[in-house]
């Protein structure tokens, strides 16, 4: 997992893929030649936990139609392929690929298959939406981005809560101003998780709160440090916590744990002028702003008549105003970003989670795990 930048550096992630020079042939990369309207043709590799999510979600879109599934698995392909005949089911990906009415494929295998199965797709000259974290290494996560973006083609890496209603008030908080200056950030993202076998609790679990830090600070990290535990198999981490120090004095902590009795997912975000909490197991209410905080006092301390909580309480101001959950759409996030992804293979924009968000993810996992090994020490990103 070294880090090797063997490719030319990659646009940022408001550019604008250009769109193809117009064949007369039409082949599945053609997707953005001719004005369409018949629905994006979709493969979908993977029918285990999360590739049903994503065919259920293709399937319930207006603009696209899945057309092909292909798991190894005969038993999980038989299982998506029920009630609709018109999908057609292969144990290979060639199976997808060979299908010329296939036009993107969604990826949706254990990550330490992600980048081949992702580079034949993009090879094929096909789309690809690919699930968290892109790719097992910053060098491959480099290779697919680089490959994505000189064919012109669309790149989305399912960060799904970048589409959450709850991450999206999140980022607008920020910035509107109303949470002021960004302070702290705190995850706890825990439960008694699926043991992966190929990838441990770090690469599994802190995707999600990467991706929404990337989307959220406008700098990535300086460092990060991380610490773990492993309590089962061969040494891989079941828990871990990291620490990521941002340019200023933003910090922010990552608590990831598969061995948990209660599944907790929260994200405190403190600000100079407010603070929040987004509770995801809420069914209302999800996100709550407090007008609460902190200031320097300008009141002198009195040291000779008073006891130090006199003291200090002369020198730090607590503002406890109100709390109010604004309103959180329950829009499934999953399927805004699948209309995300069909937008922009068809208008050649760049998708929110996109490749360089991807990437800006996997440098700090990849930066994190390099610190793990060495039992927490600072690692620069
Ligand atoms: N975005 C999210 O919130 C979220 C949630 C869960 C999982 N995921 C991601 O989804 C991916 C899959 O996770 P999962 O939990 O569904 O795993 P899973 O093990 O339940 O399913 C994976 C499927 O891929 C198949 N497969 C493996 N290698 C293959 C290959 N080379 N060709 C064809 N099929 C192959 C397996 O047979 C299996 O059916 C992972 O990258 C994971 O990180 C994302």
């Amino acid at each position: 997992m070294a880090k090797t930048n063997l490719l030319p550096p990659t646009s940022g992630a408001a550019a604008t893929i250009a769109r193809p020079v117009a064949s007369p042939v039409a082949s599945p990369g053609d997707t953005r030649q001719t004005p369409r309207t018949a629905p994006l043709g979709i493969g979908v590799v993977g029918a285990g936990y999360w590739g049903p999510k994503l065919i259920r979600n293709f399937q319930a879109s207006a603009d696209a139609c899945v057309r092909g599934v292909c798991d190894r698995d005969p038993a999980r392909l038989a299982s998506v392929g029920q009630g609709d005949p018109t999908i057609g089911l292969h144990t290979e990906l060639e199976g997808l690929l060979d299908d010329p009415s296939i036009e993107a494929i969604a990826i949706a295998t254990p990550v330490d298959t992600h980048f081949e199965l992702a580079k034949r797709v993009l090879m094929s000259g096909r789309h690809v939406l690919i699930e968290k974290p892109i790719a097992a290494s910053i060098e491959e996560a480099e290779t697919l981005v680089a490959l994505a973006e000189e064919r012109g083609l669309t790149l989305l890496v399912d960060h799904t809560f970048l589409y959450h209603p709850a991450v999206e008030k999140m980022k607008e908080l920020l910035d509107d101003g109303t949470l002021g200056a960004p302070l702290h950030f705190d995850s706890v993202r825990i439960n008694l998780g699926l043991f992966q076998p190929d990838i441990n609790v770090l690469w599994d679990l802190a995707p999600h709160d990467l991706s929404i830090l990337s989307w959220l600070m406008p700098e990535p990290p300086v460092s990060v440090s991380a610490t773990g535990a492993s309590h089962w198999g061969k040494g891989t981490a079941s828990v871990a916590y990291l620490s990521l120090a941002y340019p200023g004095n933003f910090i922010a902590h990552v608590h990831v744990s598969w061995l948990a009795p209660v599944k907790v997912r929260s994200v405190i975000l403190s600000g100079t002028k407010r603070m929040m909490i987004y509770d995801d197991n809420q069914v209302l209410e999800k996100v709550k702003v407090y007008d609460r905080g902190i200031a320097e006092s300008s009141a002198e301390s009195s040291t000779e008549s008073g006891s130090r909580d006199d003291e200090h309480r002369h020198r730090v101001d607590y503002r406890m105003g109100d709390m109010h959950a604004p309103h959180i759409a329950g829009d499934e996030a999953l399927a805004k970003e699948v209309a995300d992804f069909v937008r922009c293979v068809r208008t050649g924009e760049t998708p929110r989670s996109n490749g360089q968000t991807a990437l800006a993810v996997v440098r700090i996992l990849e930066k994190a795990q390099e610190s793990l090994m060495q039992g927490g020490a600072p690692v620069a990103v």
